[in-house]
């Protein structure tokens, strides 16, 4: 078939890059000239294993092309929005101006004389927007149906969630005869994967765009649940880690989106359950969704823990003192800071006058672009060198792997931090140094905890 993908970052990109991969003629339109020609050339914009891989491959193949050029997606037959919604300025609702953009370039661009085309929505929108887009198309003259078909890919395994996805969902228009239309058109686009059984959901307009942010709603609410147990944990001597393998055994509950620690960020969770919130207001059912007000607020108090963890190990007092910070991508395998817990625990430390030094071992270029006053170094060596603590804040294999015999040798004062709750407490302590968990306590600590 013949594919047209508008909005060529993680999620654009890569579904650009898989659909070629299926056998379709792609052409991955993008404004950004420097993103289109780095793509163009096989260089990822983005960190994303597998990705180069992927991409090199369909290039060679000639079934995939990145373009600024929005008169080349005349004649695709799907066109996949996938720009971002990001959180508007000082507000919580989703900065649509994007998603705008795209289909004025769609109903400006697309030729529909020889039978119409399906407009398959991926990008996260406020539930109504499908309904809204498919009414601009009618209004326009053009034979565009709109499905809305959310994505589920997380950061880092983005190609594999892309060709292997748990379930595809279609939201379709409600006149029946044009949802049959689209039905098939996705359908023969999702043919190789569909024949491995992957479960269709055929559902309205906003069914499938509440299943996008009801799924992300739900995995904030069980990260944050796991932080307030952290929170019980820390005030009773009790073990948080052991508390979720405890109730995961439930396979009612299940064991994942259970790692208590400086908890979620990323460039979906975080504004993804903030714009539900402004939606559900603008509907006037916010009274629905005033429980992910305090998933939020949760989520946002275990960075200030662990800056505050820092500073008791310090004596309460961050001038004089060098802190090491290893992570800041908001979860491994990933480059994106947006929103990223190790990031703002690292940036309040240094607000807060310490001689703070960052490492990471794929966001290092992106956090000195970013972020030119902060001190960023290469290496866990170069990090923790005359340290007076250190803060594991993301959890990249290298760190977890780290040996505590070494890096005691190392720093200056023994305090780890262990913002991710990945290492073994007991290796740490018989190091000699002083360890601190999220609702894990250890050592003298634990001992003098009072129930
Ligand atoms: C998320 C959803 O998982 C994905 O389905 C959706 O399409 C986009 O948003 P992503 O943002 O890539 O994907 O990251 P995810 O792996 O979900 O992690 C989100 C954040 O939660 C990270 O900061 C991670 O460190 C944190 N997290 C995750 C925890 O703190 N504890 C956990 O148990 C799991």
């Amino acid at each position: 078939m013949r594919i047209s993908v508008i909005g060529c970052g993680y999620l654009g990109a890569v579904h650009a890059a898989c659909m070629a991969s299926l056998g379709h003629q792609v052409i991955g339109l993008d404004v950004d000239e420097a993103k289109v020609a780095s793509l163009n050339s096989g260089v990822p914009p983005f960190y994303e294993p597998g990705f180069a891989e992927l991409l090199d491959e369909q290039l060679a193949g000639g079934r995939l092309e990145f373009t600024t050029d929005p008169g080349r997606i005349a004649q695709a037959q799907i066109h996949f929005i996938a720009v971002g919604t990001p959180q508007l300025a000082g507000r919580y609702a989703a900065d649509l101006s994007y998603v705008r953009a795209a289909v004025q370039t769609l109903i400006e661009n697309v030729d529909t004389s020889k039978g119409p085309a399906v407009i398959a929505g991926k990008s996260t929108v406020p539930v109504g927007t499908a309904r809204h887009i498919q009414d601009l198309c009618d209004e326009s003259g053009n034979d565009l149906i709109v499905v809305w078909n959310p994505e589920f890919l997380r950061e880092g395994f983005a190609v594999t969630d892309t060709v292997h996805p748990d379930r595809i969902v279609y939201g379709l228009p409600d006149d029946q005869d044009r949802a049959e239309v689209g039905r098939k058109l996705l359908d023969e686009c999702y043919a190789e994967l569909l024949a491995t059984g992957i479960p269709r959901l055929l559902t309205n307009h906003p069914t499938a765009e509440l299943v996008k942010v009801a799924a992300n709603s739900f995995l904030a609410t069980k990260i944050s649940f796991i932080n307030a147990m952290a929170q019980l944990c820390d005030a009773t001597g009790g073990d948080v880690t052991q508390l979720a393998e405890a109730i995961g055994y439930d396979d009612r509950i299940g064991k994942k989106f259970l790692r208590a620690g400086v908890g979620f960020g990323g460039g979906c969770l975080p504004k993804d359950i903030r714009a539900f919130m402004a939606r559900a207001g603008e509907l006037g059912v916010d009274e629905a969704l005033t429980f992910l007000r305090e998933v939020d607020a949760i989520n946002l108090r275990q960075r200030d823990k662990a800056v505050e963890m820092a500073s008791n190990l310090l004596g309460g007092r961050f001038v004089g003192h060098k802190v090491a910070v290893l992570g800041a991508a908001f979860k491994p395998n990933s480059d994106d800071l947006r929103d990223s817990p190790a990031l703002e625990v690292a940036q309040q430390i240094w607000s807060r006058g310490a001689d703070l030094v960052i490492t990471d071992p794929a966001a290092a270029d992106a956090l000195r672009s970013k972020l030119p006053n902060l001190n960023v170094v290469g290496t866990v060596a170069e990090a923790v060198a005359g340290a007076d603590v250190v803060l594991l804040l993301t959890e990249w294999q290298e760190y977890r792997d780290l040996d505590p015999v070494e890096l005691r040798a190392m720093v200056r004062t023994p305090n780890i931090i262990d913002g991710r709750n990945v290492l073994d407490p007991q290796r740490w302590l018989d190091a000699g140094w002083t360890y601190r968990g999220m609702g894990r306590l250890a050592g003298p600590a634990a001992a003098r905890a009072q129930v």
